[in-house]
């Protein structure tokens, strides 16, 4: 029988455990993956305890509080800590989401598990390449595209057509949604993914823009857009509430409008 293993030096390991702090009554465990590119070793997992009466609510502050007071070499992307850059997309607790707007407390079991984003190459410890990801999204011209003479003001759009963005403009291009999708795991060089793909309905539901057409050209392909079968993991995991699913449902419907 054929026997699938990662290689040798893919495999996790068990790391570091580093001491509880002296006087907590209130702690809680974090396991983090870690992995540095350039020391020739296994990923590991490594495990800090905090003290809960001593830090600040969220996952993020658990780690800010790590790196500043335990282990500065600990590795991760946030800035603006409260929801809206979304830089610091993580795997806690085994779904993808934001470090910052994560609360500990909201955290199940005995232990905060936190690893990078799933199916991600990885940089170093928590910090993933996104490269492909903006390539993707540079790829559906995130702007709005028109050819009609341009207005002596600006475009206007009623209240109801600012409606439809509704669900969509609020994507902060975290990647939870893609990097839970089985569909963009296996197929991440040509399938979009259902963050590029709500963005793309992002633009082609703006009454202002004026490229519809080009734009479900472009989306009209048996991998960009027909990967998706509707698993629905990328609207459960979104930590901004938005449904992936549903607008890439959206374009498959305009897809199939046009030809009828
Ligand atoms: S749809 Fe949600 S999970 Fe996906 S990138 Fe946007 S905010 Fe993140
Ligand atoms: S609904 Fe489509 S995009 Fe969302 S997880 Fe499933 S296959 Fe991926
Ligand atoms: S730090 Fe900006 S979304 Fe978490």
């Amino acid at each position: 029988m054929v026997e699938f293993a990662l290689p040798k030096n893919s495999r996790i390991e068990a790391g570091k455990s580093h001491a509880v702090p002296d006087g907590a009554s209130r702690t809680k465990t974090f396991r983090i993956f870690r992995y540095e590119p350039e020391d020739g070793k296994n990923p590991h997992i490594d495990t800090y305890t905090i003290d809960l009466d001593d830090c600040g609510p969220m996952v993020l502050d658990a780690l800010i509080k790590i790196k500043a007071e335990t282990d500065s070499t600990l590795t991760f992307r946030r800035s603006c800590r409260e929801g809206i850059c979304g830089s610091c997309s993580m795997n806690i607790d085994g779904h993808n989401t934001l470090a910052c707007t994560k609360a500990i407390e909201d955290v199940a079991g005995d232990d905060v598990t936190v690893y990078p984003l799933p199916h991600m190459s990885v940089i170093k410890d928590l910090v993933v390449d996104f490269t492909q990801f903006w390539a993707q999204y540079e790829s559906i011209e995130p702007w709005l595209k028109t050819y009609s003479t341009d207005p002596a003001k600006e475009r206007l759009q009623s209240v109801n057509d600012r409606e439809e963005l509704d669900g969509l403009y609020e994507c902060i291009l975290c990647a939870c949604c893609s990097t839970a999708c089985p569909s963009y795991w296996w197929n991440s060089d040509r399938y979009l993914g259902p963050a590029v793909l709500l963005q793309a309905y992002r633009w082609i539901a703006d009454s202002r823009d004026e490229a519809t057409g080009e734009r479900l050209d472009e989306l009209e392909d048996p991998f960009k857009l027909y990967r998706c079968h509707t698993i629905m993991n990328c609207t459960n995991t979104c930590p901004k509430g938005l449904n992936p699913a549903r607008a890439i449902g959206e374009i498959k419907k305009l897809v199939v409008e046009r030809r009828i």
